[in-house]
């Protein structure tokens, strides 16, 4: 590659970030979804949310799938451990008609990179990069066969600066966010928006032990699919990851302080 296409910094105006919102625009009513890990936490809240909206259909997946959990027939529960790549073909054979990925399914282990175990700094990045990454490269021909669609991956305002409470997590999460710019790059050609939301602290399972104040997922659930409609790239979906967005975007290493000060 030559070295000017390297250094060529995208300065569009305003204008040009709202036209290229407008052809990312992707309304969800009447859209087939795929959300992975959805018996609990944000997953379900999402697949709630999308059934408010009006979707098509939603593939819900799950570890471990409860028949009974959807009232809704438009609700197709699968069976899926991201991990695993049998069962992400699986998957991908029943959903041939998706066109809206959500990658919310995420692992975490705590501690510190000094002292976590190998076992739990590889099941973060098994879970949510590789995990993550295989389902999009899994399902993007599908999508790309089905038209215009989305693929949405889920970060962490961690994964935009380290914490060094849950530092392999954090690392998993920088990793997706990093993949997930390269993905959006390359699928633009192909009609495929890539969106990338970095949670704050959300009232589930995987926050119980932190001491903030918390989102519930249904706000949360909500804010991510508004976002998606909007075209957003970057989906802050909460008011902490709305204030940290804010200060990465013109100060990154403020954040990197602010999270070190924890
Ligand atoms: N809660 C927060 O404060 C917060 C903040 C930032 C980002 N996030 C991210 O938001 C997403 C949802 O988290 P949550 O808060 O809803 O957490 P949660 O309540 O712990 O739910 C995690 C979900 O991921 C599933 N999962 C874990 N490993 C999986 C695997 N190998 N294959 C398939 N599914 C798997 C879990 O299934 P099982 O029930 O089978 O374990 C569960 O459905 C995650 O990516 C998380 O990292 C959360």
């Amino acid at each position: 590659m030559a070295l000017n296409r390297i250094l060529v910094i995208d300065a569009g105006g305003a204008h040009m970030e709202e036209k290229r919102k407008k052809e990312k625009i992707m309304k969800l009513d009447n859209q087939v979804v795929f959300v992975s890990g959805t018996n609990r936490g944000i997953g379900k809240a999402i697949v709630d949310a999308l059934i408010k909206r009006g979707v098509k259909k939603v593939y819900a997946a799950a570890r471990k799938i409860d028949q009974s959990a959807w009232k809704d027939a438009r609700v197709v529960p699968v069976e899926l451990d991201i991990t695993s790549p049998q069962q992400i073909q699986k998957a991908l054979a029943r959903a041939q008609d998706v066109n809206v990925l959500i990658n919310n399914a995420g692992s975490l282990s705590g501690g510190s990179v000094l002292t976590a175990t190998e076992p739990d700094l590889m099941r973060d990045m098994q879970v949510n990069y590789f995990g993550t990454l295989n389902m999009v490269r899994a399902f993007e021909p599908v999508i790309e066969k089905n038209g215009r669609g989305s693929i949405v991956n889920v970060s962490s305002v961690v994964g935009l600066a380290s914490m060094a409470q849950a530092a392999g997590y954090s690392a998993s999460k920088a990793a997706i966010f990093s993949a997930s710019q390269a993905l959006r790059a390359e699928l633009k050609a192909k009609n495929i928006s890539v969106h990338i939301v970095f949670p704050g602290p959300i009232d589930t399972d995987m926050a119980r032990d932190f001491d903030f104040q918390k989102t519930s997922p249904a706000v949360a659930a909500e804010n991510i699919i508004k976002g998606i409609e909007a075209g957003d790239e970057d989906i802050f979906p909460d008011p902490f990851s709305v204030q940290i967005g804010g200060s990465w975007s013109k100060d990154p290493k403020a954040v990197e302080r602010s999270f070190a000060a924890m």
